[in-house]
């Protein structure tokens, strides 16, 4: 089978919803996050606090060529990985893009706390609404080119997954 890769903005559930889905698929999962972690043996924070966004881009873009070499993955990407077009392009090349979505208020729920996301935190002058907002505005477009789009505002990942299990047997990538 085709990998599935989850694409979207932080706070989207892309890490939960790809745990529960290749469970239920029966598919290896991949975290784009945590495989850059491993690879630099540091947290995201770290990486960016001490070698700056250029290398951890670097990182992303190691791990997606290495990733999209597979089949039989489900992939959740970091909210940036697919702002980067060769890193979609290497991702489509076998796999079907789903992105996920949530409203302004469910982002900003989930992404509330300081210190682990800090594309967000450099965005973040005081307002960290209008911080998500612009960011999305910047990112709207590159996440409008998944195949498949399924909002997350308030759903469980778990019902994200039935939805996408039934978006991948319709289209015939899945089979019963
Ligand atoms: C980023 C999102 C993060 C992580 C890094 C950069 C971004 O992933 O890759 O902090 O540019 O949106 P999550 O979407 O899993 O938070």
């Amino acid at each position: 089978m085709k990998n599935v890769v989850l694409i979207g903005f932080m706070g989207t559930g892309k890490t939960s919803t790809g745990k529960a889905l290749a469970s239920r698929i029966g598919c290896a999962f991949a975290d784009v996050d945590q495989r850059i972690e491993r690879a630099a043996g540091m947290t995201i924070k770290e990486i960016f606090s001490q070698k700056g966004e250029a290398c951890f881009r670097q990182y992303e873009k190691d791990v997606v060529q290495e990733l999209a070499r597979h089949k039989n993955f489900v992939i959740s990407t970091g909210g940036g990985t697919v702002k980067d077009p060769e890193n979609l392009a290497l991702l489509q090349q076998n796999g079907i893009i789903i992105c996920l979505t949530a409203s302004l208020d469910a982002i900003l729920s989930r992404t509330e706390k300081h210190g682990v996301r800090p594309v967000l935190d450099a965005h973040d002058h005081g307002d960290r609404r209008q911080a998500i907002q612009e960011l999305l505005d910047s990112r709207r477009g590159i996440y409008a080119q998944a195949d498949y789009t399924v909002d997350t505002s308030t759903v469980s990942p778990l019902q994200v997954t039935t939805d996408i299990v039934y978006y991948l047997k319709r289209e015939g990538i899945l089979h019963a």
